[in-house]
């Protein structure tokens, strides 16, 4: 795309995405503007919390800063800064508080500073009330909903002084075809869908990215194809629930047909997938992944609870047995599947029988790894509004109990690959022992083995010698395979 050949004098046009490059190449002749006062380039730092989502779409917003001349940093301390927020936990809102106070030392050292705020916290009625009462001196705020607008946003923070505000409440519009840009040259996410229909009761994310949209096949296909042609061999689809994908396009597509259509692009060596429903997962899907050669040998199944009647509060609709059957049908069809979950613990009425029945659960289904939160109340859920909310204190007692039993089982699975090879993708240099690169398995377990910097990006046959907890020290057997 040549942003120099861009009437900016001329109106915006009303379509998309072209509107989008008008306001990119908008943005650069300020930046050239920069560089003539300033003589060099602005800085700008992306900072992201929260989900592999929220990475993806940050991806987004480093493509535009980069597209309109900025030069990216890791650096906060910056000439514009955007922090990419999550709210899906308490903890999350106030790490973007925290940190926002530092930003406002930095601007107030560098007054031309922009300090952009986007993502799932900015759904939030209260937290836009706070930040306007308490930190004025953020320039920027938008949403989930309108993200693919971020170059206009920019450009008119650009040419504006004060703050601009602009949340949507809800969109059906998926606009394909902006820049983006990639942290890993050799993997990458794909969005295949956006929102989520669940309303998991204790749960913000219905609310704050709306309802659920599946982008067509068609343009998801050309996206990873692209993808592979710039060299990526992995790529993660991405959904707040993939197993319902494509239910309310024109031409309805199923999760497992849209997989059936990525494992025929040539080149591309490997497809992950995230998140999955236990209550949609399809025996079609499991068929699927159970013939794929490029269908990562890893699922994420969160359970949330091992309580049946706990998960009745949750809203999740399975029962802990349908659960435990499920699993045993994916095991039994893909012994050498790994299965990783995500468990609450201290969702309000929970007894410790409840947390019992969790323990009991991990001990059955042997995670290979799980992720383990505290009950956080959000404004505005329905099991904010229930009445035997249990204290954060009273908590901490069953969630460490829980911990220790993940982490044992976690041990217990890991060990079962001592001695085995298997394919890793060398992600990067191993920063703490020299030497080494580290890599990742099918199974999305991380070994270690000695290499440099050359064998990123390749996929190899790596020997799983040591096993420390839950990752590898390992070598490779011989060198990368070519497709
Ligand atoms: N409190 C604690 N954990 C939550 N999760 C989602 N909402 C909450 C909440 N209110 C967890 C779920 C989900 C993961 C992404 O975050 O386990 O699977
Ligand atoms: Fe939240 Fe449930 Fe949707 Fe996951 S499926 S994003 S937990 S509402």
């Amino acid at each position: 795309m040549d942003f120099n050949s861009f009437d900016i004098s001329a109106e915006a046009p009303i379509e998309e995405p072209a509107r989008q490059y008008y306001f990119i190449a908008r943005c650069r002749r300020h930046v050239t503007d920069f560089f003539e006062k300033n003589h060099r380039y602005p800085t700008a730092c992306v900072t992201t919390f929260g989900c592999q989502m929220n990475a993806r779409d940050s991806e987004k917003l480093a493509g535009i800063l980069r597209q309109a001349g900025y030069v990216l940093t890791e650096d906060e301390n910056s000439d514009f800064v955007i922090f990419n927020t999550c709210t899906v936990r308490d903890n999350a809102d106030q790490r973007v508080y925290g940190r926002l106070g530092e930003l406002n030392g930095y601007k107030r050292r560098n007054p031309k500073m922009k300090i952009a705020l986007c993502g799932c916290m900015m759904q939030e009625p209260d937290v836009i009330e706070k930040l306007k009462k308490s930190y004025s001196f953020v320039d920027l705020i938008f949403g989930t909903h309108n993200i693919y607008k971020f170059a206009e946003l920019l450009c008119t923070s650009l040419e504006t002084q004060g703050t601009i505000i602009d949340i949507w409440k809800d969109t059906d519009r998926i606009v394909e075809d902006l820049p983006v840009e990639r942290k890993y040259p050799f993997k990458s996410g794909i969005n295949i869908m956006f929102g989520c229909d669940n309303f998991c009761s204790y749960c913000i994310v219905p609310y704050v990215r709306g309802r659920e949209r599946s982008r067509e096949p068609k343009d998801i296909l050309r996206e990873i194809e692209r993808l592979v042609d710039d060299g990526v061999a992995e790529v993660m689809l991405l959904g707040q629930n993939v197993n319902s994908y494509g239910k309310n396009l024109e031409v309805p597509v199923t999760f497992a047909q849209l997989l059936r259509e990525v494992e025929r692009i040539e080149g591309l060596r490997r497809i992950r997938f995230m998140t999955s429903h236990p209550k949609d997962l399809s025996d079609e899907l499991i068929q699927v992944m159970k013939e794929s050669k490029k269908i990562c040998r890893h699922l994420h199944l969160p359970l949330q609870s091992g309580s049946t009647r706990i998960l009745q509060r949750m809203n999740r609709r399975y029962t802990a047995e349908q659960y435990l059957e499920l699993v045993r049908r994916i095991r039994r069809e893909i012994p050498d599947i790994a299965i990783t979950t995500d468990i609450i613990v201290g969702f309000p009425g929970e007894t410790p029988e409840d947390l019992e029945q969790t323990i009991d659960m991990v001990r059955k289904v042997k995670f290979d790894n799980a992720f383990t939160f505290i009950y956080s109340r959000r404004t505005g859920t329905p099991a904010a509004a229930m009445e035997d909310q249990i204290p954060e204190a009273q908590v901490k007692e069953g969630f460490d109990r829980l911990l220790r039993v993940v982490q044992e089982t976690a041990r217990e699975q890991a060990a079962k690959h001592r001695g085995k090879i298997m394919e890793a993708l060398i992600e990067e240099v191993n920063e703490s022992t020299p030497g080494y690169v580290t890599g990742r398995l099918s199974n999305n377990m991380i070994v270690h083995i000695p290499g440099n910097e050359r064998l990123i990006g390749k996929l190899l046959p790596v020997s799983l010698d040591e096993c420390r907890g839950f990752y590898y020290i390992g070598h490779a057997v011989s060198g990368p395979k070519e497709n």
